[in-house]
């Protein structure tokens, strides 16, 4: 596949990918040994990484694609452009429920998942989670 520049001076698709391999290593994962990193570049150019947090009581770990989205949040930001997620698995790592309802918080942006040999699935939000519960379903 080709890896194109998203757009003029914006970081590009692959450089998203090396930034998401590069984190990878801040991963903190005592228990399962699994790897996560996350990309995320802003509507205004930005990029807030992330890596799963694991946690002796199991149910609190946070995966590497939320840490990076509440960095961001954190931080000021609500649009997004690009997430990319990686590990090194079979095939790209395909992100948890919660993770796509978290997401889906924030509309509609593309989602890049891969692994450490380079397989890339494009995707975006909409396409992982469709008919996904957001703020309008809580208006009458
Ligand atoms: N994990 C992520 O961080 N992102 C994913 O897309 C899949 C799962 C983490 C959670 C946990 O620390 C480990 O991977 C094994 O489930």
């Amino acid at each position: 596949m080709e890896i194109q520049d998203l757009k003029e001076g914006k970081t590009s698709i692959g450089e998203l990918i090396s930034i998401a391999k590069d984190v990878m290593k801040n991963a903190y994962v005592p228990y399962s040994n699994f790897k996560v990193g996350a990309a995320l570049l802003t509507k205004s150019g930005k990029v807030y990484t992330g890596v799963n947090i694991e946690n002796s009581s199991f149910g609190l770990t946070n995966c590497a694609e939320r840490t990076a989205i509440f960095k961001a949040i954190s931080e000021g930001e609500r649009e997004f452009e690009t997430l990319v997620v990686v590990a090194d698995t079979e095939e790209p790592v395909s992100p948890c429920g919660a993770c796509r309802q978290v997401m889906s918080e924030f509309g509609d942006f593309e989602v890049v998942l891969t692994n450490l040999k380079g397989d890339i699935i494009q995707t975006s939000v909409n396409q992982l989670l469709p008919y996904s519960f957001d703020k309008d379903d809580l208006k009458k």
